[in-house]
């Protein structure tokens, strides 16, 4: 649809295909957003303060031709937020074996990749991105130059056939950079956490060459892999002290996320980033080894490439 076909994001109002209403499931509770169910083909989501800003961002993505989003279709008369549904697979609150393989890992970086060529240029203007809760003392952030997503985990992003088709879940969307969000996408499924904390079955992968897998996949400079570790080590004080502050203040999933200690869990990943620093940037730079990405995964026995421990 060209833009200027839309109806305003603030009156738009979704019409439901009849019979639609018989067709309901309750979705997988994500950590935060209670009461997410699709109904036909689309889904029902609270509104939220963020919304018209993320539904502008949906439309600029949808004119862009980025095809692994949702559409904003409206309100309905109760006044959910209505997306389209993306068909396919979402992981669950602890990864299943099924999203380890690498080829979708490399899919995933690619779509991230994607999602921000498309994002380029967007500036939110009738509904700009409400400001995210910070602690006043929060350190002041460098330049955010691009809106993304911000979110990209395991469970935010829709498989098919093994590929990552989609993303859902905007509401973190916001001004942003490129490398941070791509490092976050990362950091969520490679998962670069302390081994301690690694989700049960993942015990046996190996985050050096998934990091590296990653950063080729997406594109990652020289400049931006060798930061890597410190920028991690800084973006888990940022994302602590936020998720504190968001379970005092906000309560709801941020309050039931940290009292299940997720605290704990980023303090941990910021110290093993940190002990594992060399090695982090001798994995994103080694030249030898280049192009690990598309080799199959079990055939990759190489100890260099164990985490440290
Ligand atoms: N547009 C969509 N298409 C397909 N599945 C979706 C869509 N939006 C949400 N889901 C599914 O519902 C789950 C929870 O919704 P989400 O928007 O991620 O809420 P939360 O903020 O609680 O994480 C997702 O993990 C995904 O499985
Ligand atoms: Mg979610």
């Amino acid at each position: 649809m060209s833009p200027r076909h839309r109806t305003p994001l603030e009156s738009r109002v979704y019409v439901p295909a009849p019979g639609e209403g018989s067709d309901v499931e309750l979705m997988p509770a994500g950590d935060v957003t209670d009461g997410v169910v699709r109904v036909g083909g689309t889904i029902r989501r609270p509104h939220q303060p963020q919304s018209l800003a993320v539904a502008g961002y949906l439309d600029w993505l949808d004119d862009a031709g980025f095809e692994g989003s949702p559409r904003f279709l409206g309100r309905d008369a109760e006044g959910r937020d209505v997306l389209t549904f993306l068909p396919g697979q979402c992981a669950g609150a602890v990864p299943e074996a099924w999203v380890q393989p690498e080829d979708l890992l490399v899919s995933v970086a690619q779509l991230v990749r994607r999602l921000h060529t498309a994002s380029a240029g967007f500036v939110p203007r009738d509904h700009p991105f409400p400001p995210k809760p910070v602690r006043p003392d929060t350190p002041p952030q460098d330049s955010a130059a691009l809106v993304c997503h911000l979110d990209v985990t395991p469970q935010n992003v829709v498989v098919r056939d093994g590929v990552a088709a989609g993303l859902v879940d905007f509401d973190l969307a916001g001004p942003s950079t490129a490398f941070k969000d791509s490092y976050n996408a990362a950091m969520h499924w490679i998962p670069l956490r302390d081994p301690a904390d690694l989700w049960p079955g993942w015990e046996r992968t190996d985050p050096f060459r998934r990091l590296r897998v990653f950063a080729d996949a997406y594109g990652w400079s020289e400049e931006e892999r060798r930061r890597l570790p410190a920028s991690g080590v800084e973006a888990a004080a940022l994302s602590r002290s936020r998720m504190r502050h968001n379970a005092r203040t906000l309560g709801g999933g941020w309050a039931r996320m940290w009292d299940d200690g997720v605290g704990g869990l980023i303090r941990r990943r910021g110290a093993w980033l940190e002990a594992n620093a060399g090695q982090l940037v001798e994995a994103l730079t080694d030249a030898s080894h280049e192009k690990p990405t598309f080799r199959p995964r079990n055939r990759c026995t190489a100890q260099r490439w164990r985490p440290a421990r």
